[in-house]
């Protein structure tokens, strides 16, 4: 089936231009000035058209969590944030830290709505494993405890692991925060129940630990690291010092927009809604993440969309778990910036399309080019919407932005050729 987006602006070569894109089974078959003439076509008039975005953290639960999330709710509510291809966490139960395991998730998701890849967990005993794991795009590395405590935090580990990925070409990505330094803290202050001491338990200094080691591995040993979630100033500081380096082109990173775009003051407000690792922190902190964006030393925003129920957010802040559910969030709260001026589109774009493909390694995605995947979203940047907590898709039904006006509205999104919406 052909399929023509006519009338629209469509981000081409770095930039919005009226051009007209046909779609063929689900590939763009052709761009041009010229209106496509086929069986079905979008009206695109007064609307912009992006690649879609490619969200390299999710955690859509399954197996073992399904109460949380499952791969329906998780890729419709996806489709609805214009997220068009999901990377998923191996914090399930079981782990995804084995061919089988990995086999199994892949089943359990083969009928998504939206693109889809996997994670692999490194443990102590799976290095041998993993390195006859084909085309593997990534491996996780929880250095410091999260959801699932799955811990990898042993120097010599970390450094057989880089070798893997320099002989293998998968990307490291790690959750960097220093274990010695969270459990210090969180002895420290036990017995406070006020959610607002996520902060000081998962502090800057745990985080700048963990990143500081990380790059020191990284450096003597090769291979790719991506630090997912940065969220403070002293983090976002050792990275673009060591991106200036030789080692520096192999290392990424990435923000959540939960660290973009709240800071401390939210936990008054919502409390244990937005405990979520590595917290979030300091005004200070977010403006450091903001200017690190802007720049491009942040290379991706990724959601770390992490569900859980509202019954699970209710238990007092010991006892919560840490996450909060993103895919519908993301994209319309960075085009929203966008509006505001905060903020290029063209920096948008490549954060959430161009480079999570390049990084890694969708060979045919993250651009509107010929003989790439139809993977696109239809915006009207003229309207207007708020977040709400009862349309939202998730699960989880929650999030830190309900009640927020955002100047952006995601009318359509199409996955490999099929619209949606
Ligand atoms: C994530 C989860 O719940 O799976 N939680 C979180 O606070 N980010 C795990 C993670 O990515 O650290
Ligand atoms: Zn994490």
């Amino acid at each position: 089936m052909s399929l023509a987006l006519n009338n629209g602006k469509a981000f081409v070569n770095g930039k919005l231009s009226m051009l007209n894109i046909l779609i063929e089974g689900k590939k763009i078959s052709g761009i041009s000035k010229k209106r496509f003439g086929t069986e079905k076509e979008i009206d695109c008039n007064g609307k912009i058209i992006l690649p879609g975005a490619i969200d390299a953290h999710v955690h859509f639960r399954c197996p073992g969590f399904e109460h949380k999330e499952d791969w329906f709710s998780g890729s419709l509510a996806a489709l609805h944030g214009g997220i068009t291809t999901v990377m998923d966490m191996p914090n399930t139960k079981p782990a995804t830290d084995s061919r089988p395991a990995l086999e199994e998730k892949r089943a359990i998701a083969k009928d998504a709505m939206v693109n889809k890849d996997f994670f692999v967990a490194a443990t102590n005993e799976n290095l041998q494993e993993i390195a006859f794991i084909p085309d593997l795009r990534g491996v996780k590395v929880y250095y410091g405890s999260t959801t699932g405590n799955i811990l990898f935090n042993d120097s010599a580990k970390l450094a057989e692991l880089f070798r893997l990925s320099k002989k293998n070409g998968f990307v490291v990505v790690v959750h960097a925060e220093d274990e010695e330094t969270i459990s210090r803290n969180a002895k420290k202050f036990a017995g406070i129940e006020d959610a607002s001491v996520h902060e000081k338990i998962r502090s800057e200094e745990a985080e700048a630990r963990a990143i500081a080691k990380l790059i020191e591995l990284h450096k003597k040993n090769g291979g790719k690291l991506h630090i997912a979630h940065v969220s403070s100033r002293k983090g976002i500081q050792l990275i673009a010092r060591a991106k200036k380096t030789k080692s520096g082109k192999n290392l990424t990173c990435e923000a959540t927009p939960n660290h973009l775009f709240l800071d401390s003051s939210a936990y008054k407000k919502l409390g244990n809604l937005v405990k979520c690792n590595p917290s979030i922190k300091g005004a200070v902190h977010r403006k450091a993440l903001w200017k690190a964006f802007v720049k491009g030393t942040i290379d991706i925003v990724a959601t770390d969309h992490a569900p859980h129920t509202q019954e699970e957010k209710a238990k007092k802040y010991s006892e919560a778990p840490s996450g909060i559910p993103g895919v519908e969030t993301m994209f319309p709260l960075l085009l929203d910036a966008v509006s505001r001026k905060k903020i290029p589109l063209k920096r948008v774009v490549k954060a959430v399309s161009e480079k999570p493909a390049q990084i890694f390694n969708w060979k045919t995605k993250g651009l509107i080019k010929k003989g790439f995947d139809a993977d696109l979203v239809i915006i009207d940047m003229k309207k207007a919407f708020t977040v709400k907590n009862e349309e939202l898709f998730t699960k989880a039904k929650y999030s830190p932005f309900n009640g927020q006006r955002l100047k952006c509205f995601i009318a359509q999104t199409i996955v490999g050729g099929q619209p949606y919406g």
